[in-house]
């Protein structure tokens, strides 16, 4: 079968995603231009903003590839006081971001839940309720999940990081605070307290074969999904998981993988929310601007106050923009623009797929 054959299949295969996965030169533009077209059809050529807080890099967990992890003891701490998340929220309403995500290590503490609350009531106040809130601040319980959610936070991102149980177990610690089946449970309670949820992989880990990563969007499908935040791997020299850099694929092969994640995803999921994620720019100036291209409908531009924007280091190279916020957002409505896409100002974006699943 010739690569626009497989596309018309209503149902992909593991093995077709596979070797979608692998496609280059016409095949991948093949490819590209199909999922752009799903796109164009389904969720049009507006992005969503979501203003990106990074509220603190103190986490209890340790997993092997990033840098805030417990254990990175190079890492200066911090965590955003009230007043600074709130005027961050304030900046967001004000130039028309329409939703913020609110991001965090993970923390199981009273007074972290008590705080993260607090900040969400302020700004559906101070937003006269306006302010789209995704959380993205780990596995929780389920009391935790629903408080936060009557709180004001209606979206949630907890990424799988990979859906095959013996890579995850390779990328993290061996204990029940990083269990696979954990992590699974808490998507499930996100989706019983009624979040749009999302999660996301990372892609081009060490030990990842294309069939993983078909696996990946095979999961993502049957979780039902509303929303996806993924990109490539990007290794952190402060982390276990850097002893094997030399397997990887270099940068520009991962950078082809993420995007090519990004277009079937599209294609299996024609009405979720799929962001064009940091990692992409981290590895090309413009890689979220290629995502939008051929899939992604959702941008997330740092919000953080600048201080702090240097601690909180996933990965290396993560970009730190010297302009403006507000010039930022300027040449990103031209960037664009370029390319035929205008920004949804003022509105919320939410998941067109959350919407239709409850009015089915
Ligand atoms: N490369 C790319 N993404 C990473 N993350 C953490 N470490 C890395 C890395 N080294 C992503 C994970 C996590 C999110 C907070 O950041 O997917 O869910
Ligand atoms: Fe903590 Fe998330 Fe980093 Fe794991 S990936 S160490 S949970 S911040």
């Amino acid at each position: 079968m010739t690569v626009q054959q497989i596309l018309h299949t209503v149902q992909l295969s593991k093995e077709e995603l596979s070797k979608l996965l692998s496609a280059t030169g016409d095949d991948e533009k093949v490819l590209f231009n199909y999922a752009a077209n799903v796109k164009q059809q389904h969720v049009g050529n507006t992005v969503y903003l979501r203003g990106l807080i990074e509220f603190s890099n103190i986490c209890e967990k340790n997993c092997y590839y990033c840098g805030i992890r417990r254990d990175n003891t190079d890492t200066h701490r911090y965590c955003l006081t009230e007043d600074e998340a709130l005027e961050a929220v304030r900046f967001a309403h004000e130039n028309g971001f329409g939703s913020i995500a609110l991001q965090s290590g993970e923390l199981s503490s009273d007074a972290f839940t008590r705080k993260i609350d607090f900040i969400l009531k302020e700004a559906m106040r101070i937003t006269n309720g306006e302010i789209g809130i995704t959380l993205s601040c780990g596995e929780q319980t389920e009391d935790v999940y629903r408080r936060w959610f009557e709180s004001g936070a209606s979206r949630y991102l907890l990424r799988i990081e990979s859906s095959t149980p013996e890579l995850y177990a390779k990328l993290h610690p061996n204990d029940e605070l990083h269990s696979f089946t954990n992590r699974v449970n808490a998507l499930e309670r996100l989706k019983k307290c009624g979040y749009q949820v999302g999660t996301g992989v990372m892609i081009g880990l060490p030990f990842q074969t294309a069939e993983h990563l078909a696996n990946d969007l095979l999961f993502m499908k049957q979780l039902d999904i509303d929303m996806c935040g993924m990109g490539p791997y990007i290794e952190h020299a402060r982390t276990p998981l850097y002893e094997h850099k030399l397997q990887l694929l270099s940068l520009r092969e991962r950078f082809k993988l993420s995007l090519k994640m990004v277009a079937l995803l599209r294609i299996l999921m024609p009405d979720i929310n799929i962001a064009a994620t940091t990692a992409l720019q981290t590895i090309e100036k413009n890689g979220r601007e290629q995502a939008i291209q051929i899939g992604a409908n959702v941008l997330m531009p740092n919000i953080t106050p600048k201080r702090y924007r240097d601690d909180y280091f996933l990965y290396e190279n993560k970009p730190v923009s010297q302009q403006s916020d507000e010039d930022d957002l300027k040449f990103l409505e031209k960037q664009l623009k370029n390319i035929g896409h205008e920004i949804g100002f003022f509105k919320q974006g939410n998941s067109l797929h959350y919407s239709a699943k409850n009015e089915r």
